[in-house]
């Protein structure tokens, strides 16, 4: 058997929107979604991979190695094209970081920041990537992945979400994602489809092995 009884796959994020939006995917699946801050774990390991992917894995086998319970990890980012070429991409979080080193604390100042930057900038195409990766308990690695391409709004619009969503306006249904419930963005998130597909993924293993 794959997974215990009840069903327990460790996030390793300490990013309370991201686990909510992975409880509210895999709850109707039977999984119960702790953080690893539920097993007292409060250190990270650093994120030095180049892509979404080599990110994933270095989060769940950080933590699988100490907890040997399965793991799913996430490394999502925002690329927008006014600012660069796939930035801040896998930079994503270091970048607000800095931003709110140097001008004050919250994704607000993170997100006026950026619309400053960009105001007279035509191209407004922007794009969300997520890479999950799972660890089983036997340690097999797979990855799944979600793109949610876009745009970024004129003025900050909405609270909804988290990060960067009050500044995104999601392509597919036009969907503001700082106006979105959590279902509507789950529906059409970089990190709902690949939840599905880690969703897809659990039901078929499932199946074989009932
Ligand atoms: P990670 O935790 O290292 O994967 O950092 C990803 C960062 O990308 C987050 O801290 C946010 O800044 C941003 N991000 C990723 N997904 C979303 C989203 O769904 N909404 C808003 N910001 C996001």
């Amino acid at each position: 058997m794959i997974f215990s009884m009840e069903k327990v796959i460790v996030l390793a994020s300490h990013n309370k929107g991201k686990l909510k939006e992975f409880e509210e995917i895999l709850k109707p699946f039977g999984y119960i979604v702790k953080s690893v801050a539920d097993f007292g774990h409060t250190e990270e390991p650093v994120e030095d991979g180049k892509t979404y992917r080599e990110n994933a894995y270095i989060k769940a086998k950080y933590y699988f190695e100490s907890l040997k319970m399965p793991v799913i990890s996430d490394d999502s980012g925002i690329e927008i094209d006014a600012l660069g070429e796939h930035f801040p991409g896998v930079h994503s979080a270091r970048f607000a970081d800095k931003i709110q080193e140097e001008f004050g604390h919250g994704y607000e100042v993170v997100n006026a920041w950026i619309l400053k930057k960009i105001k007279d900038n035509p191209n407004r195409k922007a794009a969300y990537h997520c890479a999950i990766c799972l660890i089983e308990e036997d340690g097999k690695v797979s990855y799944f992945e979600g793109v949610c391409p876009g745009r970024i709004t004129s003025g900050i619009t909405g609270t909804h979400g988290f990060g960067y969503d009050p500044i995104f306006i999601c392509d597919e249904g036009d969907i503001v994602f700082g106006l979105a419930s959590e279902e509507e963005k789950n529906r059409v998130s970089h990190r709902g489809k690949a939840l599905t597909k880690l969703v897809k993924y659990l039901k078929e293993k499932e199946g074989n092995l009932n």
